[in-house]
């Protein structure tokens, strides 16, 4: 199997201004992000707001370029390439937003906005691109009127049925699913995921899929990534993660997503206190603070990413902390 998905050290910092002769201060949104993507898998990633999930997702669809670190789609290096196969890479690479209103034309026809991606990138006729429209649209529960219909017309569901068929019609490598049901009802966020997973089952599409809540992506990830505070903290395969998560930080988060069956031997941990001001990060481990296991070395020192079977968890203290 060949990944079509692969980040290596992707780092990303931001320069924000204090006013006039200070320095800038420096967001480090996003530090250190490695990973690898097979066709038709799924790597969720999570973490609480803030962590850089988006930015991560900016980076990804190369919206925005990396500080550092290097991407591959499909085997090509996104750093070296000309302007023509930068140019495919952004068609093998498409991105669902959170608020599918905003990455829709309110003024154009539904039907004209999925036929765009074939009319600027392929050279098939007015009829071939009104039938491949037609055709997805049945795939993702839109009726044939629904064509000639415009946004404002659709339910927020709908809506994200259009986005995600829109960012389907050029059968990318990759999507990029940031929040995708996050502004969805309770009741119809279950069919729209139903619906990502049917249409990767269809496509063999690699799936990156962000959300802030663990319990969301746990029937779609074959693999997850937690973030915190920019840095990736854990990672590893989904059932592992969910049965016996190793990092503080993921066993906090799990802890705190309601399920139908909790388990009375599992004690609630809570996590105490605030997100760390991002442009004054703590020393040693970003998340000593909130942590009940922290000591001085975790005050001191930071973890590096270290592997435990088939999972990387940063912690110093993992061992003694699942033992
Ligand atoms: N263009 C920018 N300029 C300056 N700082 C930024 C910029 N974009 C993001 N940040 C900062 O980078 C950090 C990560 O932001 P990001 O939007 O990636 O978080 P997120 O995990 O997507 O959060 P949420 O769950 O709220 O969507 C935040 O501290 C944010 O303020
Ligand atoms: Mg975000």
């Amino acid at each position: 199997m060949s990944a079509v998905l692969t980040a290596r050290d992707l780092t990303r910092h931001y320069a924000i201004s204090r006013g006039l002769f200070k320095p800038n201060a420096h967001v480090q949104a996003l530090n250190g992000v490695s990973f690898e993507l097979q066709a038709g898998k799924t790597l969720a990633v999570v973490g609480e707001s803030g962590c850089g999930k988006s930015t991560l997702a900016r980076a990804l669809t190369l919206i925005e370029e990396p500080s550092s670190g290097s991407l591959q789609i499909a085997g090509q290096e996104v750093a070296g390439a000309n302007k023509a196969q930068r140019k495919q890479l952004r068609r093998d690479v498409q991105m669902v937003f959170q608020n599918p209103y905003a990455s829709l034309n309110p003024r154009q026809k539904v039907g004209d906005q999925l036929g765009e991606p074939l009319l600027i990138n392929t050279s098939l006729s007015r009829l071939e691109r009104r039938e491949k429209v037609q055709a997805m649209m049945q795939q993702v529960g839109l009726r044939p009127e629904h064509y000639q219909r415009y946004p404002h017309m659709f339910s927020g569901g709908q809506r994200q049925r259009i986005a995600l068929a829109r960012a389907m019609m050029l059968q990318p490598k990759v999507l990029v699913a940031d929040e995708p049901t996050s502004a969805l009802d309770v009741s119809i966020q279950a069919q729209v995921l139903n619906l990502f997973m049917d249409l990767q089952e269809e496509f063999n599409t690699g799936y990156v899929f962000i959300s802030h809540n663990l319990s969301v992506v746990r029937h779609v990830a074959d693999d997850v990534l937690v973030m915190y505070l920019g840095r990736p903290v854990e990672m590893g395969p989904s059932e592992q993660i969910y049965q016996r998560p190793l990092h503080p930080y993921t066993q906090a988060l799990l802890s705190a997503t309601p399920t139908i069956h909790p388990d009375p031997s599992k004690p609630k941990i809570k996590i105490s206190g605030e997100l760390p001001n991002p442009l004054s990060p703590p020393s040693g481990c970003a998340f000593h603070q909130r942590c009940p296991h922290a000591n001085e070395r975790c005050q001191a020192e930071q973890p590096a990413l270290r592997l435990l079977d088939a999972r990387q968890v940063a912690c110093h203290h993992v061992e003694w902390i699942n033992s």
